[in-house]
């Protein structure tokens, strides 16, 4: 068996981003967990810290070691989405408040520390939130990037258009100018946009099997796929919502779930209209180079299984 790949999650949680963060954790022989960094995004920073613990004390690891980030993006407000994801940004599920505490350390030098401290080409990022932690940790410590695996992002869309805003998805509309450093940085980008986050929707009889799991973390995460595919049903009339983030965490696992293409992706910081945008060169007309492998096909019933499969593990 390969030595466990070594990850760090940054992270707005977020229902979806618990899904995440038990795929990963029912996975310790294929991912080592390095750390947790939280960001401000679907509601602020303080909630989004404590939601990253309550998750680790569910998945029974408190061990886990969770860093503050970005209460805020680089330039523009905050803006957050309570309306998907309730006030506390975990609604569904009654859970105990976090015992476990944030470590000292701030997310950013975390972030820092670590890519510089392993072998070059060993540690990767997984983000499910804004970009401002990395676009942060880049500004500080350039010398970063080449050192990185590679960042498995989601965030974005293009054929799909956006979830915020006609053009835009959340985690880029949050910092479009943190997205823009990380797609100018050079680092091995893989990009899960709507376009494939659309296609994982949480159909009752998936729900229904995560639930018959039967344990405190399978249980609590079909409570939160309640809550929160509540809104997204309403707005697209589909049966279930788009389990966005795991699928970053599933590329790692099973790459072959996944269909893309390497492309050029531009931000757009500028124009109010679309500001947020990513532009993706899909069709390779402009010439620019390739920054980023975007994923556009998704098995999603080979996703479903992984995830409850990895969720019994827990
Ligand atoms: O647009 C979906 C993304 O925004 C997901 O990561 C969700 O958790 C929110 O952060
Ligand atoms: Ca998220």
């Amino acid at each position: 068996m390969a030595e466990p790949r070594k990850i760090i999650i940054d992270t707005d949680p977020g229902q979806d981003d618990a899904a995440a963060i038990m795929l990963a954790l029912g996975s310790p022989e294929e991912l080592d967990v390095l750390g947790i960094t939280t960001v401000a995004g679907n509601v602020p920073l303080s909630r989004t810290s404590r939601n990253a613990r309550v998750v680790c004390e569910l998945c029974g690891r408190p061990d886990v070691k969770v860093y503050e980030g970005a209460e805020r993006p680089l330039l523009r407000q905050l803006i957050t989405a309570e309306h998907v994801h309730g006030k506390t940004g975990l609604d569904g599920p009654v859970v105990d408040e976090p015992v476990m505490k944030v470590q000292d350390q701030h997310a950013v030098d975390f972030i820092i520390e670590t890519i510089l401290s392993h072998e070059a080409g060993t540690v990767t990022l997984c983000t499910l939130g804004a970009l401002t932690n990395i676009a942060l940790a880049l500004q500080k410590a350039p010398d970063i990037a080449p050192r990185v695996r590679e960042l498995v992002m989601m965030g974005g869309g293009f054929f799909e258009g956006g979830n915020i805003t006609p053009a835009a998805e959340f985690n880029i509309y949050v910092d479009p100018d943190a997205a823009k450093i990380v797609f100018a940085s050079g680092i091995p980008i893989v990009m899960m946009p709507l376009d494939v986050t659309h296609r994982v929707l949480t159909y009752k009889s998936r729900v229904e099997k995560i639930r018959a799991i039967g344990s405190r973390p399978a249980v609590a995460m079909a409570e939160m796929l309640e809550f929160f595919e509540r809104f997204d049903i309403e707005k697209y009339g589909s049966d279930g919502g788009p389990l966005h983030d795991p699928t970053v965490i599933a590329y790692l696992l099973r790459p072959e779930l996944f269909k893309g293409r390497d492309c050029n992706v531009e931000i757009e910081t500028a124009s109010e209209l679309t500001v947020g945008m990513t532009v993706v060169d899909w069709w390779q007309v402009t010439g620019r180079k390739h920054n980023a492998k975007v994923m556009r096909e998704v098995d999603d019933q080979g996703f479903f299984d992984l995830l409850t499969e990895r969720l019994a593990r827990l």
